[in-house]
C-alpha cells in the first residue's frame, strides 16, 4: 500500500523531554564531545522557520539524556500525552527525545495509549549545534506526520524515514539514518512534508494510563540478562538474593541459553520468578519448535520485554491480571 495526504489545520502539540536534538557543543564541529537536553523546546521550535504560521504549542515535560529515562519521566510524559490528545482542538503531539531510549519510550507509550491520534516521537544523532544538524529537518518531518489526516498510533519520525512503535530500534551509533524497522521496512517516508505510508498506522488495545498509576520508585524491578560464551550463572543468583522481580534473558540466536546461565534461570523460575526469553539478535523472532510454547516476548526486543513484564506486573498489582 502506499498513499500520500495533504496536511489539516489541527494543533499539534510539542512535548521536549531533551535529547541530542536539544544538546549543544561549544565547538560546532563536534558531533559526540556535546551536552544532551541543553536547548529548550521553544528553542527547537524557533530553528525550523518553516514551522511559522503552522498551529503548534510547546510544552517543557523533562529534559534529560535519554540513557537516563526513567519510570517518573515516563509518567509523566504519558500523563501529558494523554491530557493533550484528549482535547479536540489537538490533531497530534510531537515528543522531542534522545535517541538511546527512543524505542522504549515509543513502545511504551503505544502499549498504555494505542492512540487514536499520532503521537510522533523526534530526534536527532548530531545537536542544535553541529554544522548540519539534522533535528530542524526532523522536528519539521515529524510536525507534517503529526498533521496528516488519519494518522494514528506512536510512531518516530528521523532522517525521512517513520517508524511504527512496535519494530523501531536504533540500529547504528553515529549515522543520523540511525534507525530500522527490521524485517518489516519503514511505515513510510516524508518526502518535502507529504508522508509516503507503505504500512498500516499502529493499532492496539490500551492497556490505559492507570497501569502507570503506581508511584514511579515502586514500579516492579525487571533485569535484562544476556546469554553468551563463557556467560555464568552468578549474576542471576545476585539479583534474585537482591529481590529482582522478573528477569528477561536475552537469549542467543532463536532463544538458546547457556547452559550454565540457564541452571540459574531454572532456579530463579523454581522459587517463583517470571523468566520472559527473547533473542539478543537485531532481527527476527524466536520460532518456537513444533509443539513447544511460545515465549511471551517471542518477538520483543530485550528492552521491550523488560517493559512488557514491568507492565505485566503492574498491572496484576492493580488486579487487573
Ligand atoms: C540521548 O539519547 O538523549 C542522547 C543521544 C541522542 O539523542 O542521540
Amino acid at each position: 500500500m502506499t498513499s500520500t495526504i495533504e496536511h489539516s489545520a489541527g494543533t499539534v502539540v510539542i512535548l521536549g523531554t531533551g535529547g541530542t536534538i536539544a544538546g549543544a557543543s561549544s565547538v560546532a564541529g563536534d558531533n559526540v564531545g556535546y551536552t544532551a537536553a541543553q536547548r529548550s523546546v521553544a528553542d527547537l521550535l524557533a530553528a525550523v522557520p518553516p514551522l511559522a504560521g503552522t498551529p503548534v504549542e510547546a510544552e517543557q515535560v523533562a529534559q534529560l539524556d535519554s540513557k537516563d529515562m526513567d519510570a517518573a519521566t515516563w509518567q509523566a510524559l504519558a500523563r501529558a500525552v494523554a491530557r493533550h490528545l484528549a482535547r479536540p482542538a489537538v490533531q497530534g503531539i510531537v515528543v522531542t527525545h534522545g535517541t538511546d531510549t527512543l524505542e522504549e519510550t515509543a513502545w511504551l507509550l503505544q502499549q498504555v495509549l494505542a492512540p487514536a491520534k499520532p503521537v510522533v516521537l523526534v530526534a536527532a544523532m548530531r545537536p542544535a549545534t553541529a554544522l548540519a544538524a539534522d533535528g530542524p529537518q526532523n522536528l519539521l518531518d515529524a510536525v507534517a506526520v503529526a498533521r496528516t489526516p488519519g494518522a494514528r498510533g506512536v510512531v518516530a519520525v528521523l532522517a525521512g524515514q517513520v517508524h511504527a512503535a512496535d519494530r523501531v530500534r536504533k540500529v547504528h551509533t553515529y549515522r543520523t539514518d540511525a534507525f530500522s524497522s527490521g524485517d518489516a521496512g519503514p511505515l513510510g517516508v516524508v518526502e518535502e512534508g507529504v508522508l509516503r505510508r507503505f504500512a498500516d498506522w499502529p493499532a492496539g488495545v490500551a492497556l490505559g494510563l492507570d497501569v502507570l498509576d503506581t508511584d514511579p520508585t515502586q514500579w516492579p524491578w525487571v533485569e535484562i540478562v544476556t546469554s553468551h560464551a563463557g556467560a555464568r550463572g552468578d549474576a542471576v543468583r545476585a539479583l534474585v538474593a537482591a529481590g529482582v522481580q522478573g528477569l528477561v534473558v536475552a537469549g542467543t540466536g532463536n532463544g538458546s541459553v547457556h547452559r550454565a546461565l540457564q541452571q540459574a534461570l531454572d532456579e530463579a523460575r523454581a522459587a517463583g520468578l517470571p523468566v520472559w526469553l527473547c533473542s539478543r539478535c537485531a532481527g527476527g523472532v524466536l520460532v518456537p519448535a513444533p509443539g513447544a510454547a511460545p515465549s511471551p516476548a517471542a518477538a520483543l526486543s530485550p528492552w521491550q520485554a523488560r517493559l512488557a513484564l514491568q507492565l505485566q506486573l503492574l498491572s496484576a498489582r492493580r488486579g487487573g491480571g
